[in-house]
């Protein structure tokens, strides 16, 4: 071919490309409107490998963990399509920046995908999610998720790595504080609610981003509660109760999903075909794309199942995992490993198809720069709504777990002494994974309370959160001994719940508890308030004091819903959604454990072989389900509308609630099932329904219930979904130990 000839062909396939590349962008074709398929295959065809592969790559920007992290050559790799995702980057002003030299600059012009960790609340921080889903109220999570996608999306994010909806059951593992709790049932309905919340009705609109699922799979089981750590269980387990929340999430839209840390079943996930293609794809017909998690692909070369990063990579392509965050090895390898048939290009195709998708879903290739209006972020970060919300969730989320005497609420003109390490702080009011939160703005307990009360407030650190310290126990005794109540807040600080935070014991840490029993010993009344992120082994505690407030980590508002609580100008309605064990040696304890062949009801007091501990009940401190309010509710009339149902038909249980304390309260009222007898052993409880209901004082209500046969479906014996017929008891109550029962018969 001589130059001339190759200056013909050059010029008619680049005019190939322009007409193609027209055509993708185009997003009407005479007249009729593209569908978003044909964009992306118009756009596929035209893209080399190496734009390929840059779609599967999502890099850190800015600020991490590991401080700066964006190679130097970063910015080319991103302008020759190399790398077409990023996270960490946000504000409008600085995504707009690196967007237009993208779509200024690169050859396909595909803008890029911005995202970032959005796990309660983006500016404005909500409570940690295991204190939101504390609220069982899911509207208000809807409407907290829906505020962190809009103050996300107009920070110049369009994907939010959440929500994570692992099931945990041991709360040594630090990031049962990111979740739901312990039951399925309720994980499924917050998952549900936070997707909505985050997606909103069209993922184009500019206050809407992508939601991503989190950790795919059962990453809440790791063994002995150290995160990372090996998960084993049985498909059953896995099916029942760890996959339905991501399940749920999807259902309600989610498109993207994050792959877990941990092995299954000796594979682990960011290698398993089993987990990402057969029950992903082929079961679920989940439609958008996977994501790995941070290094996760790396990783597994440590798990010991491949040899090399690009061993690693093969393997996590071929499984499934089609975006790789930060490890690299996508951008390292995939190109060799297509060009070497060791992954087949369709399937690269296939990838690079879900994500763009995602893009074009997302409004980005009609207007790449409308998560970027540096006016619109001005108006809707903290807006004034956002801050009432973050304070009304804060308020739903904290869970009275004692009130001797009626010690709370607190009236103004007693005197407090405020005291403990966390009364004064406003950085761990944030939670661990508030990652674009601000202390600075938050007021603290102390400083609400002064707010609140009009005056200074007598208070004193005491100690330290988490070392042997004593040298401030008498500046604390002098407060206390001036006060008519002490008002004590102790807990955890924010980094030791949260990933990489486990714990092998969940005693408050440090000399608190010291700090606690010596101001006790002035006779007192003492309230206590707790910023923690899981369940903690506090019976000492709970003696020590007059009231015990768990607060969680509450977020931005979180200083003055503490002291609208405390003082009664909210009444505290949440209720755990995870056991509190009496000790870690009880772990895993939950309330839907199964009843084992020698039950300690079963058997004569004292006796010894049954399913027990010698030196300690099998009782929790306090159960799933469990809060006080200032206000009382008395459950009566359990009523059933049949007591044999058909497989089509439906049963009505109805129950009349009545406030008969002093206080208009909200109730969350619990109803729970056993299945007598099946295929399979059944959970001696299992959540089946829930209903916040607000009752004035002295006002009654009916609240009502309906049940399937769906409703009381498991897999079987045989592993198929579906019902059996038998004996069933119904539960409702005010926590899963405090109920009223009855018994009904699928026929
Ligand atoms: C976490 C993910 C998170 C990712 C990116 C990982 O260490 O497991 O939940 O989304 O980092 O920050």
């Amino acid at each position: 071919m001589d130059n001339k000839e190759f200056g013909l062909m050059r010029f008619l396939y680049l005019l190939l490309i322009v007409t193609i590349l027209l055509q993708s962008c185009r997003t009407q074709d005479n007249g009729r409107v593209k569908t978003i398929d044909e964009r992306v295959d118009s756009l596929v065809s035209v893209m080399t490998l190496d734009e390929k592969v840059g779609q599967t790559v999502l890099n850190g920007y800015g600020w991490d963990v590991s401080g700066p992290v964006m190679r130097e050559t970063n910015m080319k790799d991103i302008l020759d399509g190399k790398i077409g995702n990023l996270f960490n980057a946000y504000t409008a002003e600085f995504n707009l920046k690196l967007q237009k030299e993208v779509m200024e600059k690169s050859r396909l012009k595909i803008p890029l995908l911005f995202g970032y960790d959005v796990i309660h609340g983006h500016k404005t921080i909500f409570p940690i999610p295991l204190g939101e889903a504390s609220s069982w109220d899911i509207p208000a999570i809807e409407k907290a998720s829906r505020i962190a996608a809009k103050e996300a999306a107009a920070n110049g994010l369009h994907w939010v790595l959440a929500p994570m909806v692992d099931i945990c059951r041991d709360p040594r593992w630090g990031r049962v504080t990111e979740g739901a709790g312990e039951d399925t049932y309720l994980a499924c309905e917050i998952a549900k609610a936070r997707v909505k919340g985050f997606q909103g009705d069209d993922l184009s609109k500019r206050n809407t981003v992508l939601a991503c699922v989190k950790h795919f799979a059962a990453y809440g089981a790791s063994q002995a509660g150290r995160d990372y750590h090996t998960v084993d269980m049985s498909e059953r387990v896995l099916r029942e109760v760890y996959l339905p929340p991501y399940k749920a999430a999807i259902d309600a839209g989610a498109l993207s999903v994050m792959a877990s840390f941990n092995e299954y079943d000796g594979v682990p996930a960011h290698g398993s075909s089993f987990l990402l293609k057969d029950i992903l794809r082929n079961e679920w017909g989940f439609k958008g794309f996977v994501v790995s998690d941070y290094t996760g692909t790396n990783e597994m070369v440590n798990h010991g199942v491949v040899e090399d990063t690009k061993g690693a990579a093969e393997l996590a392509f071929n499984s499934g995992v089609e975006m790789e965050i930060q490890g690299n090895t996508y951008f390292d390898y995939l190109k060799d490993l297509v060009l070497e048939g060791k992954v087949k290009e369709e399937q690269l195709d296939y990838a690079v198809k879900n994500i763009l998708k995602m893009k074009f879903k997302l409004g980005l290739f009609d207007d790449p720069f409308q998560y970027c209006d540096t006016i619109y972020e001005k108006e809707t970060l903290y807006a004034p709504e956002h801050l009432e919300t973050a304070h009304d969730m804060a308020c739903k989320s904290m869970v009275l777990l004692k009130n001797e005497s009626n010690v709370l609420p607190l009236s103004k003109d007693k005197k407090i002494a405020l005291i403990g390490p966390l009364a004064d702080s406003q950085d761990d009011m944030l939670g661990s994974w508030s990652a674009a939160g601000e202390a600075h703005i938050i007021p603290s307990i102390k400083s609400a309370v002064s707010t609140f009360t009009g005056r200074d407030v007598l208070y004193a650190k005491g100690c330290n959160v988490d070392d042997a310290d004593q040298s401030g126990f008498d500046a604390a005794m002098k407060v206390a001994k001036k006060s008519d109540v002490v008002v004590m807040v102790l807990g955890e600080s924010r980094f030791m719940s949260g990933e990489a935070a486990s714990r092998t014991s969940l005693d408050l840490p440090g000399v608190q508890t010291e700090l606690l029993e010596e101001v006790s010993k002035l006779g007192k009344p003492i309230v206590l308030v707790l910023l923690n992120g899981r369940p903690l082994t506090i019976g000492k505690e709970v003696e020590l004091s007059d009231a015990v407030l768990e607060a969680w980590y509450p977020g931005t508002a979180g200083g003055k819903s503490v002291v609208d609580i405390l003082y009664g100008e909210r009444i505290p309605s949440g209720k755990l959604t995870i056991t509190f064990p009496q000790n870690v040696g009880q772990i895993p304890i939950h309330y839907n454990m199964k009843n084992t062949g020698r039950p300690l009801y079963s058997q004569p007091p004292g006796f010894k072989y049954t399913s027990r501990y010698i030196d300690c009940s099998n009782d929790p401190l306090f159960p799933f389900g469990y809060g006080l309010s200032y206000t009382k509710f008395e459950y009566s009339d359990l009523q059933l509308s049949h007591s044999v149902i058909g497989s089509r038909d439906t049963l009505k249980v109805s129950v009349q609630i009545k406030n008969i304390g002093d206080y208009d309260g909200d109730e969350i009222v619990q109803l729970y099932i056993r299945d007598l007898v099946g295929s399979v052993t059944r959970p001696v409880k299992e959540l089946k329904g829930f209903k916040k209901v607000f009752l004035k004082t002295g006002e009654s209500k009916i609240v009502n219930f309906y049940l399937s046969a769906n409703d009381l479906s498991f897999y079987r014996k045989d592993m198929s979904w579906g019902f059996e017929k038998g004996d069933f008891d119904v539960f409702v109550g005010t926590n899963s130990n405090d109920c009223k029962s009855a018994k009904f018969k699928l026929n």
